[in-house]
């Protein structure tokens, strides 16, 4: 915890959702661990002639600048290093490997294979009425744990969280883009008999409630204000919140799943930007003798612009959102996507294109399931026999079928649908695991 040093920044516009005062900015090695206040406030430099180190908060997502004023892709290994999480075992889940990033995964797989329950546990902040395609990236792969594993999974929806951070939102609208962000999410096809998607702004009370009080117990107002980096005129709200997010990793928050039971551990995926939250639940895990969470991070899906920066709702040319038309798809791909390729077609035959920064084959890369065909892809584009035009036209007409097919789906679903997601009195299949069933 002490290998990052949280600073603060003047309000202005951020990423995702939240107008937050502040940043985490994080340092180059475990050891030399502190940056000073006057490089880490200028993190989102307009001057960018300075170095700067990479910074990786719930809010804020930017790759490092160099000496010589360029912004780089985000460096997961030193992500790896200093948040001290682990690479994916690549015999364990082969196809996981090149996509996330592991806290204490073992564990839960220690669980899986003696037939022990777990339970998945994610989250969406409901900023808008749509989510953009980077969101689905953690969905789609708690989705994918879910049909591995067959256990139950919850779904916090912070509507709370929303209205605390972004001033602009009334709280009848956050609560209602939870609503509208839960169709996005059963969408995706999780499974009605093992899935509790909640708003905190309908569901907190009871055990849950007790939970967050006694997690907020636990946390002083200088270890909030020094993970989230909060200045003096945050509302309180803002301070407290990380209780409430932290309350769903232990399982007697929810009574109509577990009961009472409270030593159940929960497997949270998320991208990295959440990790700041759950080193603090860990903490607190600890304290409250409840069993810590593990987490599984997914890397972020880039920006429109570029690898140095996830994508972000706040800024809609960054954006593909799931709503979006083939024809805005194939626009923003073919104005914004930033290219690795060369200037003219000449010096692409020649020197080939650089798929790292490439933001069309980044975009491959996390779905197109042909692992051969994304090889091949990738090396034409780096001999120089494949055109940026080119790349981008694939990558548009996958995005299009993606899109298209989430939206069929979620054209379907309906409010009665949302109500039996939501339903706090209905039980949930206790069963967890197929093989915990037979053994
Ligand atoms: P939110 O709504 O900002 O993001 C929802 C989830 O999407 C991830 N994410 C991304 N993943 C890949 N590429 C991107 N470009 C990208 N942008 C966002 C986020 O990491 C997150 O997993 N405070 C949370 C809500 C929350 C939560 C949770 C999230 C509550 N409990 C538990 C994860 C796990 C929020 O505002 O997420
Ligand atoms: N098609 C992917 C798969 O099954 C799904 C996916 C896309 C994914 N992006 C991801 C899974 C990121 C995990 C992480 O492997």
């Amino acid at each position: 915890m002490s290998n990052y040093q949280p600073t603060t920044v003047p309000d202005g516009p951020t990423d995702g959702s939240v107008t937050p005062a502040t940043v985490e900015s994080v340092t180059q090695s475990l050891a030399d661990a502190q940056i000073s206040e006057s490089s880490a406030s200028a993190i989102k430099p307009a001057d960018p002639s300075q170095a700067y180190e990479q910074l990786v908060t719930p809010w804020d997502v930017q790759g490092s600048i160099s000496a010589d004023g360029k912004q780089l892709a985000i460096d997961y290994d030193k992500l790896v290093d200093q948040f001290g999480t682990r690479r994916v075992d690549t015999t364990l889940l082969e196809r996981l490997i090149p996509r996330c990033f592991l806290r204490e995964f073992d564990k839960i797989l220690d669980r899986y294979e003696q037939g022990k329950p777990f339970f998945l546990y994610t989250g969406r902040g409901p900023s808008s009425d749509s989510m953009h395609i980077g969101h689905m990236i953690p969905f789609l792969f708690t989705k994918w744990l879910q049909d591995v594993f067959d256990v139950p999974l919850v779904v916090q929806l912070t509507d709370d969280e929303k209205f605390l951070f972004k001033h602009e939102l009334k709280a009848e609208q956050t609560q209602q883009f939870s609503r509208s962000n839960a169709k996005d999410i059963i969408a995706m096809g999780f499974d009605v008999n093992k899935t509790f998607i909640f708003s905190d702004f309908e569901y907190v009370g009871g055990p849950f409630y007790r939970n967050v009080v006694k997690i907020s117990r636990q946390i002083s107002y200088n270890q909030s204000k020094a993970t989230f980096g909060f200045n003096d005129s945050d509302n309180i709200g803002k301070i407290h919140f990380c209780a409430v997010q932290a309350a769903p990793s232990f399982s007697n928050s929810f009574p109509h799943i577990f009961g009472e039971v409270s030593n159940i551990p929960c497997l949270i995926p998320c991208a990295i930007d959440q990790d700041p939250y759950f080193r603090l639940t860990r903490d607190v895990a600890q304290k409250l003798k409840y069993p810590k969470p593990s987490l599984i991070h997914s890397r972020f899906f880039p920006a429109l612009q570029g690898p140095q920066t996830k994508m972000s709702a706040s800024d809609a040319n960054s954006s593909i959102f799931m709503t979006d038309t083939p024809n805005q798809i194939k626009n923003k791909i073919n104005k914004h996507g930033f290219s690795g390729g060369r200037e003219t077609e000449e010096e692409h035959r020649k020197y080939g294109g650089d798929t790292e920064v490439d933001v069309a084959y980044q975009y491959l890369s996390f779905f197109l399931d042909d692992d051969e065909e994304l090889a091949k892809i990738g090396e034409d584009y780096r001999a120089g026999h494949l055109l940026t035009g080119q790349l981008k036209a694939r990558c548009i007409q996958m995005l299009q079928e993606f899109v298209r097919v989430f939206q069929e789906r979620r054209a379907k679903v309906t409010d009665e649908d949302v109500n039996m997601f939501m339903d706090a009195s209905r039980k949930i299949d206790p069963n967890f695991g197929k093989r915990s069933q037979t053994s």
